[in-house]
């Protein structure tokens, strides 16, 4: 991470830190509520978030190296690519020299222009648009991934968002599968799945997962002052123990179950 990447972190928990001992006695009434919009309030419209989510190195994608359908000539469709975490990892495991093309689809400019500055292989597709709305070509894909995009879809367009995938065209041995940490946003998603009668099958797998705090934290401080103060104020209010608890509570690694739905 870069130092004035990290030093800008540092000052948006000196903030933090500042206005938590100003508040030493915010309660709040419902730690995982209060929580919430801090994890929703990633716009990822910022160079500095991109960095900093390239920074996670953790054991998210290490399904890949059980994938079978990755053969010679394959197509991959990269779904809320980020800032390209899964092209690093198929890039440090040898993997993306298999891929004649892999598409990658963000809404956020900031996380394009990032991931195609730092990833220059030819095979590589950007495309910068929502998923719902977006044109994705009509490469037939082998496989497509979307890894920690659906708690951003709000669920009144997960029926969209399952149609699209469905309708995406595919190759004969193609999978799609949609992964989430938090399994509420996937059993939702299943529960659209299935009502529309799309087969999936439902796996879990233990990872060891870092947990994002400071990278929303630090995001909200780029994004505006008053805005990151803001939510703060906010989040104290409501809370039972303070902001600062919540931070250490959050902060690092945990190992969690990956919820994967692959159709
Ligand atoms: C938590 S990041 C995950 C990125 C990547 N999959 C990874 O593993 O690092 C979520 C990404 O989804 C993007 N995103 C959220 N909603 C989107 C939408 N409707 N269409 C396209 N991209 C979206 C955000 O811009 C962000 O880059």
């Amino acid at each position: 991470m870069g130092d004035v990447l990290k030093a800008k972190q540092s000052s948006a928990i000196t903030l933090l830190d500042e206005f938590c001992s100003a508040h030493r006695n915010a309660k709040i009434a419902d730690i995982c509520t209060a929580y919430l919009p801090i994890c929703h309030a990633g716009v990822f419209d910022n160079s500095a978030v991109a960095e900093l989510l390239l920074s996670v190195q953790d054991e998210s994608y290490a399904y890949i190296d059980e994938l079978d359908n990755i053969a010679e000539g394959s197509v991959l469709l990269n779904l809320f690519s980020g800032s390209g975490r899964l092209i690093r990892e198929l890039l440090d495991r040898g993997l993306l020299r298999h891929f004649d093309a892999v598409y990658n689809v963000d809404r956020s400019l900031s996380m394009i222009e990032f991931s195609k500055k730092n990833f220059q292989v030819e095979c590589l597709k950007f495309i910068c648009g929502d998923i719902l709305t977006v044109e994705m070509g009509n490469a037939a894909y082998d496989l497509a991934v979307c890894h920690c995009g659906l708690r951003y879809v709000k669920p009144d367009c997960y029926l969209e968002l399952a149609t699209i995938l469905r309708n995406l065209k595919r190759s004969c041995s193609s999978c799609c599968i949609v992964t989430e940490i938090d399994e509420s946003f996937i059993s939702s998603f299943a529960h659209v799945l299935k009502q529309s009668g799309t087969v999936f099958q439902w796996k879990k797998r233990r990872v060891e997962v870092q947990r994002n705090t400071t990278l929303y934290l630090s995001h909200m401080y780029y994004e505006t002052d008053l805005q990151f103060k803001t939510i703060i104020n906010e989040l104290s209010l409501m809370q039972e123990v303070s902001v600062q608890d919540i931070l250490r509570d959050t902060a690092g690694y945990k190992i969690a179950d990956m919820n994967m739905l692959l159709f």
